[in-house]
């Protein structure tokens, strides 16, 4: 889509350099990413340029680098962590490696508060820092805002030249006022406004010109995403050049299926075709235990029923027939697609040929450039139904990422120093986490207790421990028994009798959230199944609801005990469930899926 005076990150391949984009949107202006190496004449007609951080140093041979010519564009520029090494650097100051490295919370001091870029926030402030190198010389026409006790130069400005550099982070919400600094700034851009209602008029035309007089074959999960991608196409485009697919695969959610069709229905939608595929998916997955080649098999059997169901109704790519699908931005972040950042997980949307397709043109993607609220916004400015806006996401693979599957029992030994009244025990299976902008795959631990319930103590723990310890990425409280019993182990894959026992403890988990009014505070609420029990063949639970804005960080959610209990006793009731564990873990260091 075309965008006239936006605001560019530079992506120099930190994790957060999508929330920049996200942060400045919040402000009523259009952001867009780029690699950190666009050309400056490709830059020339930016409202402002954000320079994002990044893992390396610059000094590193292989450290990402700009192009020196944006800074005489005469576009103000931003440089965040990196980006203001790199701007220093660029513009004759200098950088070396700092006595301290700083990681999370320092103060830092406006020392200089005469500019507009500084308005409306305090002499002192807590920010968020992540750094070993920092700038120690300043360019030219640079002179230093505020310092914090580690980082002597840790906001500086030439504003001369709107030319701004923190080594803090404004985009993450642990530093206070971040978000007006960053408002500060695009206040200093010449960007136009954009919002969703905007990107609803424009959408549309980038979509037609996208398309041309081709066709549109779209999969449809019953999720927010492609729901909203699905009617913004028939919209757009019309009914008789968009058919839907939903694939029941046999690891959705209970009664979801029939959900799905009586909500299209309502809506007056003809043209989705429902399609039973789950004994297809589950043979697939037959004797497949590792994370990612699951993930993989999901996209490829996906792909496949597709192209079966595509030739049965005759819709040919010769025939002008495309793709569509609903994916998201930070769908495509997340596997590593953009130059700079580390693959933690493929989404099934983006396996190998997929991407083939997607570099043939085969592919659309309405909704790739928004972030989850904003394809919310997106869905009711559509006049889709409250409650089908406001779903949980639910992940396109699936029960199949929620169930874990394993050969034999992953050993790990513990030796963490004992706290008092809290017991724990490694747990015999590893997951998936995000640890220092890469992906990690560890060991879970389970704390144990009197009382079955997590206080402030384990809490703590759950922080403490995957920071210390390089066994462990995950913490979970045990809420069925005060101490640890002997694990017995239940080799497994995606089986239909675990998938089916997986959805009744979901639908157990959903109606319990629902009765206690916790729908609309927690984001999403996975429940997995861990290959483990106390007796020959059970199984473990374990409640996972998160907090979370875009998907990115996520924070475990404090149940109120009464709840805990009562699921705990509901999920106990059903046969094969020996075990039930709470979640404590923050994302990062754990991703909220656990494969
Ligand atoms: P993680 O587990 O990476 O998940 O913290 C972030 C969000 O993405 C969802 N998720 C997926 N969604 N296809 C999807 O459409 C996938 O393959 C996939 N994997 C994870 C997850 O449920 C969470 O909301």
């Amino acid at each position: 889509m075309e965008h006239n005076k936006s605001i560019v990150v530079l992506d120099f391949g930190g994790q957060y350099a999508h929330l920049i984009a996200r942060r400045v949107r919040q402000c009523g202006v259009y952001s867009e990413i780029k690699d950190a190496d666009t050309s400056a004449e490709e830059l020339k007609n930016a409202a402002g340029i954000i320079l994002s951080g990044g893992p390396q140093s610059v000094y590193d041979s292989k450290s990402s680098q700009g192009d020196p010519a944006i800074f005489d564009l005469g576009i103000p520029v931003f440089g965040i962590c990196y980006g203001l090494q790199w701007m220093a650097k660029v513009l004759g100051g200098e950088v070396q490696q700092g006595e301290v490295k700083e990681y999370g919370k320092a103060k830092l001091k406006v020392e200089n508060g005469k500019w507009k870029m500084i308005e409306g926030i305090p002499e002192e402030m807590q920010v968020w820092m992540s750094h070993g190198d920092e700038v120690t010389g300043l360019p030219e026409g640079f002179e230093r805002v505020g310092t914090s006790v580690d980082c002597k130069n840790a906001f500086i400005a030439d504003t001369s030249k709107n030319f701004y550099g923190v080594q803090f982070h404004p985009e993450v919400v642990h530093t206070e006022y971040g978000q007006i600094l960053i408002e500060n700034f695009v206040e200093k851009c010449a960007a136009d406004p954009w919002s969703i209602k905007s990107y609803v008029d424009h959408v549309g035309d980038a979509l037609k010109k996208e398309v041309g007089d081709r066709k549109v074959f779209m999969l449809v999960s019953g999720g927010v995403d492609s729901t909203v991608a699905f009617v913004l196409l028939n919209k757009v485009l019309g009914e008789d050049r968009v058919q839907g697919l939903y694939v029941d695969t046999g690891m959705m959610r209970k009664d979801e299926t029939k959900q799905i069709d009586h909500a299209f229905k309502k809506l007056g939608i003809k043209n989705l075709r429902i399609e039973d595929a789950s004994d297809y998916f589950i043979k697939k997955l037959a004797e497949v235990y590792e994370p990612e080649q699951k993930r993989w098999i999901i996209g490829d059997a996906f792909l496949s029923v597709q192209k079966r169901v595509s030739e049965e109704m005759n819709l040919k790519m010769e025939d002008g027939w495309m793709l569509g699908q609903g994916t998201i931005y930070p769908d495509t972040i997340e596997t590593g697609e953009t130059k700079n950042a580390d693959k933690i997980k493929t989404h099934h949307n983006r396996i190998p040929e997929i991407q083939k397709m997607m570099k043939e043109g085969f592919v659309v993607e309405p909704l790739r450039e928004l972030y989850k609220d904003e394809v919310r916004a997106l869905g009711e400015e559509l006049g889709l139904p409250h409650d089908l806006v406001w779903r949980h996401p639910f992940p396109g693979p699936g029960l199949g990422v929620r169930i874990l599957c394993a050969q034999e029992p992953s050993v790990v030994s513990c030796q963490l120093s004992v706290v008092s009244d809290v017991s724990y025990s490694a747990l015999p299976i590893k997951s998936v986490g995000v640890q220092g902008d890469g992906r990690s795959y560890r060991h879970a631990i389970a704390l144990f207790s009197d009382q079955k319930f997590a206080d402030e103590k384990c809490w703590d723990l759950a922080t403490s421990i995957p920071n210390a310890s390089e066994d462990f990425n995950r913490v979970l409280m045990c809420t069925s028994h005060e101490s640890a019993p002997e694990f017995v182990f239940s080799p497994g894959y995606v089986t239909k009798e675990r998938a089916d026992l997986l959805r009744e403890a979901d639908a157990i988990v959903h109606d319990e959230m629902v009765k206690a009014g916790l729908y609309e505070s927690i984001w999403q609420f996975p429940v997995v199944l861990l290959p483990f029990g106390t007796s020959e063949g059970g199984l473990s639970i374990v409640l996972r609801p998160v907090e979370s804005q875009e998907a990115m960080t996520a924070n475990a959610v404090d149940l109120p005990e009464k709840v805990v209990i009562s699921m705990t006793q509901k999920l106990l009731k059903v046969e094969g469930v020996d075990l039930v564990f709470q979640d404590l873990t923050h994302k990062p260091p754990g991703t909220i899926e656990w494969e």
